[in-house]
């Protein structure tokens, strides 16, 4: 099954990225400008970088935090809400990314509180989900994906503005990634466990994430039911993201 809508290729910059890093994004900008994109195309710098991005002029970019606090504001020291990345630009925001349940031990109930933040500053949330290597080698994918989904999207808080992103933990950062035949089965299973929640949210794209690069972006981006790519490394590099914008499917 294809969705109707444009392709996302999203760009998750992580704790990469100085103010010298304008130049790059001036430069991506400028060349989105001058051709028609294929997809729709999200950069989601650290959080030091999104106002500057965002007031040096986006143009069909759009902007997005990495990651945010449940609450609005208050005394959290060093963290960040959704009501100050969308004040400082952005339209999108990162939730549950597998660096973060590793690292910061986020589960399901802050992710599920973090989603609810995000519709609540009017932020659009791209909620990652994924397995470890661990648990694909216990033959345990489908079971930790349908988990992931249905711990944090019941019916009180499924809502359609959201997107998903399939990102296998052991494919981040490793420059190994599934087979096209094993995402896009992975895909599937994923619209039908999202068919049980909501039938606009299984129309949404969903998103591949885990080593993609100029290379194989055009292959998976082919794939049936992958609906746009979430790029880590690839998208520090301009020209390698933009090569991977210019693979996205029209469909
Ligand atoms: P890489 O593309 O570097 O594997 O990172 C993927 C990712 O974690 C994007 O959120």
């Amino acid at each position: 099954m294809k969705t109707n809508s444009r392709q996302l290729i999203a760009g998750n910059w992580k704790m990469n990225g100085l103010v010298d890093s304008l130049s790059g994004f001036q430069t991506l900008v400028a060349t989105l400008d001058k051709e028609e994109p294929p997809a729709n195309v999200l950069l989601c710098p650290p959080v030091s970088l999104l106002a500057t991005f965002a007031s040096a002029g986006r143009g069909k970019v759009h902007l997005g935090g990495q990651d945010c606090h449940d609450a609005a504001k208050g005394a959290f020291t060093g963290d960040i809400s959704a009501e100050m990345l969308k004040n400082a630009g952005a339209t999108f925001v990162i939730i549950g990314h597998s660096e973060r349940r590793q690292y910061h031990h986020e589960g399901n109930d802050l992710i599920a509180a973090k989603l609810k933040a995000a519709w609540r500053a009017g932020l659009h949330p791209i909620l990652c989900i994924g397995e470890t290597l661990a648990q694909r080698e216990a033959g345990e994918t489908l079971r930790v994906l349908s988990g992931q989904l249905d711990s944090v999207l019941d019916d009180k808080i499924a809502k359609d503005d959201l997107t998903i992103a399939y990102e296998p933990v052991w494919a981040i950062g490793t420059g190994k990634t599934p087979t096209n035949e094993e995402i896009e089965q992975t895909h599937s299973f994923i619209r039908t466990c999202l068919t049980k929640i909501s039938a606009e949210l299984a129309a949404k794209p969903v998103l591949y994430g885990g080593s993609v690069n100029p290379q194989n972006a055009r292959g998976i981006l082919a794939l049936p039911h992958v609906g746009g790519a979430l790029v880590g490394g690839a998208s520090l590099k301009t020209v390698e993201f933009l090569e991977i914008i210019r693979s996205a499917n029209v469909q």
